[in-house]
């Protein structure tokens, strides 16, 4: 991160009006949360993420994905909100309007006090069944680190319960989608943090604002694949960055913008 770029990006978020803050994996990094390519480590080094994140894959091995999840969750539940999520939360208490869409599934953002928060890519910490959808708010078993598990059946209807978290091939939540694609159309400025950028339909989230004539300015120690679209590129890990940003803001807005 630059000074010059610093000074750019906080110019740029003390002046908007309406921001989008947008994340990714990186964003959560910090909290000791592994990337979804990342988390293919250990014991699920040997998979195909293909395989643990789509309906297929849980059709053909529910024990192997359903295990996977388990492990996840329990990472996630061990995890903390680092001091981008907090820097994050932050912000909304000095920008008129922002609000935080997610491709995150751990509930970081909202554990760190963000009351806007879209998750886009579906939650976690539900659960619901895989034929009808049905959500599940019982106790789930306990889990013993890093072996398969039997799905538990749903109450309801009998079928294998599932994460409430969207797979590959599946459809995003339409009312996520609707009010996300809504809200960057209509932002002054989207502040893009830990994405690669290679997930669709997410990815396009920034071109949206862009196109609508959005300042970009993204988060990320390397450059990404959304690099090319950003007006400012801040380079580095989200838990320094994203703080020292706010202190950027905040000094600005005393000095009267
Ligand atoms: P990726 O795992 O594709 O990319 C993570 C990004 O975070 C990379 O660009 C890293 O450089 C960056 N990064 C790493 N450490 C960071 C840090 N400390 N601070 C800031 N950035 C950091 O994650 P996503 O772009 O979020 O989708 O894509 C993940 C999506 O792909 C998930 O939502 C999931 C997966 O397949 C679905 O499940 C549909």
């Amino acid at each position: 991160m630059t000074p010059e770029g610093l000074a750019r990006a906080a110019e740029i978020l003390a002046r908007a009006e309406r921001v989008v803050v947008s994340s990714g994996a990186g964003m959560s990094k910090e909290s000791g949360i592994p990337t979804f390519r990342d988390a293919m480590e250990g014991l699920w080094a040997n998979f195909d993420p293909q395989e643990l994140a789509t309906e297929q894959g849980f059709r053909r091995d529910p024990r192997r994905v359903w295990g996977w999840y388990a492990w996840r969750r329990q990472r996630i539940a061990e995890a903390r909100p680092n001091a981008g999520h907090f820097a994050v939360a932050e912000m909304a208490t000095v920008i008129p309007s922002l609000a935080v869409v997610t491709q995150n599934v751990d509930g970081l953002h909202t554990d760190a006090g963000s009351a806007d928060v879209i998750e886009v890519h579906g939650s976690i910490r539900r659960v619901k069944c895989l034929d009808r959808g049905h959500l599940f708010s019982g106790d789930l078993p306990p889990y013993e680190d890093g072996e398969e598990q039997d799905p538990p059946a749903c109450p309801v209807c009998g079928s294998p319960l599932r994460p409430d978290v969207v797979w590959f091939g599946e459809m995003l939540p339409v009312a996520a989608v609707e009010r996300a694609w809504s809200l960057a159309g209509r932002c002054d400025a989207m502040l893009l943090i830990g994405t690669s950028g290679t997930v669709w339909p997410a990815a396009e989230l920034p071109l949206v604002a862009r196109r609508a004539g959005a300042r970009i300015i993204e988060v990320n120690p390397v450059p990404s694949e959304l690099t090319h679209a950003a007006d400012v590129f801040l380079q580095g890990p989200a838990g320094q960055v994203v703080p020292t940003l706010l202190d950027e803001i905040r000094r600005r807005k005393l000095l009267g913008g």
